[in-house]
């Protein structure tokens, strides 16, 4: 009866989970991202000496151009025994909050100066050796652009809030324009999105708030299929083991849990998604109806995926969630990606004072699923 009544309400919950209200639908035909006429080039550079994955996009009269050249877009693994001058051996990784935590928000959500981030998404950064730093979806520009100068790295999580042009929308953006601006200047700054951030890279960079499609892909893992086998040790994957690699496309390791998503024909038809973005995974929904999975930028240090690496080994409060050794080791090998990425970027605190103040530590976690209902293990709720 209690395990009835549990399933009835995660089958309530899973409605918002991930998924966002479109009421917005007819505006923001043209957004524009950057200054009129300003010019993106981005130059990454690799354990293995440097590569210039040069390329962009620039603004004219509103609409974004993509600036067309070639890259292998590989980018650089750690170790081989080739030092790297000046890795950053103490990431910070800036972690966006929502709202709320797996319900979409209410009015008083909106209202209230207070605002969540699970904590599996900490957990998840910690576990590769990094801190987490919030990023609160409602605190001023000022503040977002000092904290931008002290971290490594920026996480959008999964949730349910709406993805209308709304302030968590808006802040969401500002922090991609800072990184895209980043990029150009230089400066190494990765930013990963899973789940909603997976969306809100997909909406930010097509500039359609209606780019996204229902799908039947909730409380589920399911294979990640690989448009090809360079795939298998690329971007994300590379630091997963090649064994657990091999078996992604066949067995359901990785967590899914979703109402909405990209078909491919929707993203391969839209040219701002397909010269921004290389896909590197589908999956398949519950009615085998195909969606984008697994991307990352062909210029940027930009990677978004629906689904969920960090529940394999810090959410259990839904029984499909796989904690199998594969699966553990998927969310170590992705969460290992993105932390060895952001020891690429240079920034750091201004004091030893500051980097104190800006810590998830000062923040206690609460157990969410106490009563075993909850969408997360442990949230964490920031007073602005
Ligand atoms: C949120 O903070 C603002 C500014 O400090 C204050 O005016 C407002 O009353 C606060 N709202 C709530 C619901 O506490
Ligand atoms: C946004 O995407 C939807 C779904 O692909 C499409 O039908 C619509 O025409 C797009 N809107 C614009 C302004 O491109
Ligand atoms: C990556 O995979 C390709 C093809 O499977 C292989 O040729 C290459 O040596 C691999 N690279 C590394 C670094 O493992």
């Amino acid at each position: 009866m209690a395990k009835l009544q549990k399933s009835l309400i995660q089958l309530l919950l899973s409605s918002w989970l991930c998924s966002i209200l479109l009421q917005d639908t007819t505006t923001t035909a043209a957004r524009i991202l950057l200054p009129t006429n300003s010019k993106i080039r981005s130059k990454t550079e690799d354990s293995g000496g440097s590569r210039d994955n040069t390329g962009g996009f620039q603004i004219n009269n509103g609409n974004m151009e993509f600036l067309h050249e070639e890259s292998d877009g590989r980018r650089g693994e750690e170790g081989g025994g080739k030092s790297v001058v000046g890795r950053n051996s103490r990431p910070l990784i800036g972690i966006l909050s929502q709202p709320s935590c797996g319900e979409s928000a209410t009015e008083a959500d909106w209202t209230s100066n207070r605002s969540c981030i699970a904590a599996s998404y900490v957990k998840f950064v910690e576990s590769a050796g990094a801190r987490a730093v919030p990023l609160l979806y409602n605190e001023p520009e000022e503040t977002l652009i000092k904290k931008f100068a002290a971290i490594n790295g920026i996480l959008f999580p999964g949730g349910a809030t709406s993805l209308d042009d709304n302030p968590f929308y808006q802040t969401a953006e500002k922090l991609f324009k800072m990184v895209i601006k980043a990029n150009d200047n230089g400066d190494y700054f990765p930013l990963y999105g899973a789940c909603l951030g997976f969306q809100l890279l997909t909406v930010i960079v097509s500039q359609n708030h209606s780019i996204l499609g229902q799908f039947e892909a909730a409380h589920k893992p399911a294979p990640l299929l690989l448009v090809g086998d360079w795939v298998k040790n690329h971007s994300i994957f590379q630091w997963v083991p090649q064994g657990v690699v091999d078996k992604i496309s066949k067995q359901p390791l990785a967590m899914e849990n979703h109402h909405q998503g990209v078909s491919p024909q929707t993203w391969f038809s839209n040219g701002l998604l397909t010269d921004f973005y290389r896909v590197l995974t589908t999956t398949q929904d519950n009615n085998g109806k195909m969606y984008i999975s697994t991307v990352e930028s062909q210029r940027y240090p930009i990677f978004g995926v629906q689904w969920h690496p960090e529940k394999h080994a810090f959410e259990w409060g839904d029984d499909t969630i796989p904690h199998s050794v594969d699966a553990v080791q998927l969310t170590q090998g992705v969460a290992n990606f993105l932390i060895s990425e952001a020891r690429k970027s240079q920034h750091k605190p201004i004091s030893n004072d500051e980097e104190r103040e800006l810590m998830m530590y000062n923040y206690k976690p609460f157990y969410s699923n106490k009563d075993g209902h909850g969408t997360f293990e442990q949230e964490y709720w920031i007073n602005l």
